[in-house]
């Protein structure tokens, strides 16, 4: 059933546990995510990430379409959120197509300028009761150097006031996690963590969640991460196991092994983030 971010996190931090959220850039992948969260009965949130469509991978108003569907038809409670929205008419797309939540990325603006946008998106997402992530500090982007340098890491007093003055609902901060691939093992700074949790009192969110050890997830959500961001190491799962067939005639048996491994890579993911294993 399609659910909120907010039902979704407070179940969260009901049972001290974190909520894996999935780029889904194709049915496929919708399909193993959905599949993996059953099976865990487990919540999920399922993201279309505005990059994605500029990518050229696929279209909010189709893969929105097939999102919204069947997080209506899941046995579990399925959340549908806007990654990374950089303009506000793209947010607003969403909104329109009956997405739970979005996330605006002003990350990479100025203070002020982040802070103007955000409360925008807040007010905008209030009349469509729809819920807003927003980040401070930066993120990595896929590939860059290996870990933020720490001058773009979420300063635990701004993360105060921002989350305090723009009303969102969940806070994506930086503390050592990049989007992608890791080159080597991330580093991940604990102590920034702790500080955040102990100033900010929404639900917080841990971005570029492939390719932590399971160590480290159980550590951040200890510390009081919710919903963890994973799309990278799925998406490879599910290229490798097309890459190791040997047939490779036909899409459909592509898709069919593809979706197999990306659900096993999620059932995982899941698994861990929910303290089941
Ligand atoms: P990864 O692709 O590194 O798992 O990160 C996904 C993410 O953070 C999307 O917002």
């Amino acid at each position: 059933m399609l659910a909120s971010l907010t039902e979704i996190l407070n179940y969260a931090d009901a049972k001290s546990c974190a909520i894996g959220s999935f780029n889904t850039t194709g049915m496929e992948c919708v399909e193993a995510v959905i599949a993996a969260a059953e099976e865990a009965n487990m919540p999920v949130i399922l993201m279309h990430a505005q990059v994605h469509e500029e990518m050229g991978l696929c279209k909010l108003d189709h893969i929105g379409r097939v999102m919204l569907a069947l997080a209506d038809t899941a046995k579990v409670p399925v959340g549908v959120h806007l990654d990374h929205g950089t303009d506000l008419a793209y947010l607003k797309k969403a909104l329109d197509l009956g997405f739970t939540s979005i996330m605006f990325d002003g990350s990479t603006l100025p203070y002020k300028e982040n802070f103007a946008l955000t409360s925008l998106a807040v007010e905008m997402a209030a009349r469509y009761g729809a819920d807003v992530e927003a980040e401070i500090g930066s993120m990595g982007e896929r590939d860059a150097v290996d870990g933020n340098p720490e001058s773009a890491y979420t300063d635990p007093d701004a993360a105060k006031l921002f989350a305090e003055t723009t009303g969102i609902d969940a806070l994506a901060c930086s503390f050592g996690t990049v989007h992608g691939i890791y080159f080597k093992e991330p580093k991940l700074d604990f102590p920034r963590l702790e500080k955040i949790k102990s100033l900010v009192d929404i639900p917080l969110v841990m971005h570029g969640g492939s390719g932590v050890s399971d160590e480290d997830y159980r550590r951040v959500i200890s510390l009081g991460i919710r919903k963890i961001n994973y799309y990278t190491y799925m998406a490879k799962a599910g290229g490798s196991a097309v890459a190791a067939r040997e047939d490779k005639t036909y899409f459909h048996d592509l898709a069919v092994e593809a979706t197999a491994a990306m659900k096993a890579n999620a059932a995982h993911a899941i698994e861990i983030f929910a303290g089941k294993q």
